[in-house]
């Protein structure tokens, strides 16, 4: 078996035989009148020619900008409406209801355990070393991964508690599960790290997949725009389970500003600036009596251990600062979100009264 048809093995053999559903503009190739999608032939409110037509199911534009983005090849890409999209994408391609269970390492994103419950997936928990800064325990997560695992989810940089995990590390359980599951890296932050994005190893390694998304650098979370990058064969098998229609025609043109010259540029003084802000923010958060602990970040949040979270983030509440505890991951911790120089000028002064 080659090494992508030992992916493929581990897909839900229901989807492999599935016929996805044919959108009318999938087919449709050349037209000049178009007749095939029931739509209205014009757009009744002023000003908005393009949103009476069916978007086209993958946008070759948008798909291609990304994929120059990401450094990879249009095949490997599918643009979601969020990552959020592709995690549950990805369960719901390799997971069978019931019987088959994805691995995650926890304090880690809580979506991959929503996605899972929704799907009818076994959750395998490997804790992440806290003694560690929270690393990856290579050898455990190697040891519990049975035949029911199809999906290892690694959050590099991790939510919540903000750190990279070792490249090397997770490059090894990548190589060592070849063939007997796929381990999904979510990139979310790794554009507020100095560390380059794993896609570059797919073609070595098709058990690999990566998620990235526009929600946080390029300042799009309301826009929904994620994409999965994979192995095209892994890429192709998703087709068939994600929506026809998953990117609406308003959300492609934002994706393409975002995308532009001057997009990428406004992205790039805005990362600049949330890390100036994000070294201010940790440098002044450590100082104060309420903080114990302030751990190293490559993302755009902080997370800060505190003496009582409860009580910091209800003070919190009360001025109208909303941050998020995280105390069920880890005790007596808050994330706090990097903001404007004012917003955090606010986390500072409440933390001050904590
Ligand atoms: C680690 C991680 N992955 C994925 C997501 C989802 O992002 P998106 O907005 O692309 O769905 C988030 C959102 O906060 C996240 O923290």
């Amino acid at each position: 078996m080659s090494s992508v048809e030992s992916v493929l093995a581990l897909v839900r053999p229901d989807i492999l035989a599935l016929a996805p559903y044919s959108s009318a503009r999938k087919e449709a190739k050349g037209g000049r009148v178009w007749l095939d999608a029931n739509e209205n032939p014009e757009t009744p409110a002023a000003g908005q020619p393009l949103f009476n037509r069916y978007p086209d199911p993958q946008p070759p534009d948008l798909v291609a900008k990304l994929a120059a983005l990401y450094g990879v090849t249009p095949a490997q890409c599918l643009v979601t409406r969020g990552s959020d999209e592709g995690i549950d994408l990805l369960l719901r391609t390799f997971c069978r209801a019931g019987q088959d269970a994805i691995l995650i390492t926890p304090p880690t994103y809580g979506m991959y355990v929503v996605a899972a419950g929704i799907q009818g997936a076994k959750v395998v928990k490997v804790p992440l070393l806290r003694d560690q800064d929270f690393a990856l325990d290579t050898e455990a997560v190697l040891k519990a991964v049975t035949s029911e695992v199809k999906l290892v989810f690694l959050c590099s940089p991790n939510n919540p508690t903000g750190g990279l995990l070792a490249r090397d590390a997770v490059l090894k359980v990548v190589r060592l599960l070849a063939g007997r599951a796929v381990v999904v890296v979510d990139e979310a932050y790794v554009d507020f790290s100095d560390q380059p994005s794993l896609a570059t190893e797919i073609p070595a390694n098709p058990n690999l997949v990566i998620l990235r998304t526009l929600s946080k650098a390029f300042g799009l979370a309301g826009a929904r725009v994620g994409t999965t990058i994979a192995d095209p064969a892994v890429i192709a098998v998703l087709q068939k389970v994600i929506a026809p229609y998953p990117v609406p025609v308003p959300v492609v043109l934002a994706a393409l500003g975002a995308l532009s010259d001057e997009g990428l540029a406004a992205a790039q003084r805005s990362v600049a600036t949330l890390l100036s802000e994000r070294a201010r923010l940790a440098v002044a958060l450590a100082k104060l009596p309420a903080v114990k602990k302030v751990w190293p970040t490559d993302t755009n949040y902080l997370l800060v251990e505190v003496p009582d979270s409860a009580k910091a983030m209800a003070l919190a509440r009360g001025t109208g600062v909303i941050w998020r505890d995280r105390s069920k991951d880890v005790p007596n911790t808050i994330r706090i979100t990097v903001g404007t120089a004012a917003e955090n000028d606010e986390t500072l002064e409440v933390m001050s009264r904590v």
